[in-house]
């Protein structure tokens, strides 16, 4: 039996993660396996859920046809998400925040970990499971801090409201994906970080990141489309990694 590779940090990569001034990093849901949040692609992902594919509850349309049924599986979903912990590799994240002089951490993930962790501004593209926006004026408000009533009624106007996160068929919250290209385009490192880097608009970051001469590395333990295309493609687990650049 052949022992497994050790994890190691190239010394060029260590020499610019010190000398770095800009920094961002994308994550996706493979930065929240060790956590037990199961990804989309690749295995464990919930399917079906009472005979509707994921993608049909999951949608702009079922929240015009169903809203109770979207608030049933979010709520489904949260009480999952309640009970999971941040691992390793959010703990890293969140201690680079005050390392970089310009630090921009960017999510496709709704579990609302990295906040748990500490990190203070997340720029989440898809949204947060643990917020409710309302239909008609977009107001929000922290879930936690709502009744059960189904769908609940928003503070400000009375109208419906609705899980705050991004649905089959709908646009990214405003200013989100912006926010993320202008610090892509300021970043002398990037770190692509468990995510199969195929969903856009968000696959597109590392993309502006390297075009403006960033350095890309990515931290995935299976190649994706993305890994031909960086400087360096680590092929090892987020909370293996991430914490070997805190020593
Ligand atoms: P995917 O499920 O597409 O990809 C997860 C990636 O994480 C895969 O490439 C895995 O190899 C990798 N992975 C698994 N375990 C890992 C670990 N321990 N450490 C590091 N990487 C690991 O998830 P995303 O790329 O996040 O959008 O999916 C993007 C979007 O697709 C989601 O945000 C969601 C979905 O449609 C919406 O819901 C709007």
């Amino acid at each position: 039996m052949q022992a497994s590779k050790a994890l190691e940090i190239s010394e060029n990569l260590r020499e610019r993660f010190a000398c770095a001034r800009n920094v961002l990093v994308l994550t996706g849901a493979g930065v929240s396996a060790e956590s037990g949040v199961p990804t989309f692609r690749g295995g464990g992902q919930t399917t079906v859920w009472k005979g509707m594919p994921f993608d049909v509850i999951s949608s702009a349309r079922m929240v015009e046809r169903d809203l109770p049924a979207v608030w049933e599986w979010f709520d489904y979903r949260r009480k999952l998400l309640e009970k999971l912990s941040p691992n390793p590799a959010h703990q890293a994240i969140a201690r680079w925040q005050d390392r970089f002089p310009g630090f921009t951490l960017v999510t496709q993930n709704i579990d609302g970990l990295h906040h748990t962790a500490g990190s203070r501004e997340v720029i989440e593209l898809h949204g947060s499971i643990w917020r409710a926006r309302c239909v008609a004026c977009s107001a929000r408000a922290d879930i936690r801090l709502l009744n059960d009533e189904r769908p609940p009624a928003c503070a400000e106007c009375g109208n419906y409201m609705r899980p705050d996160v991004v649905l089959f068929g709908e646009m990214l919250p405003a200013g989100a994906f912006e926010r993320a290209v202008e610090s892509a385009k300021n970043c002398e490192l990037c770190f692509v970080v468990g995510t199969s880097a195929i969903v856009y608009p968000a696959a597109a970051l590392p993309e502006v990141a390297r075009a403006s001469g960033a350095y890309l590395v990515e931290v995935n333990p299976e190649k994706t489309a993305l890994s031909e295309f960086c400087d360096e493609a680590i092929q090892g687990k987020a909370e293996k990694t991430l914490p070997l650049f805190c020593v």
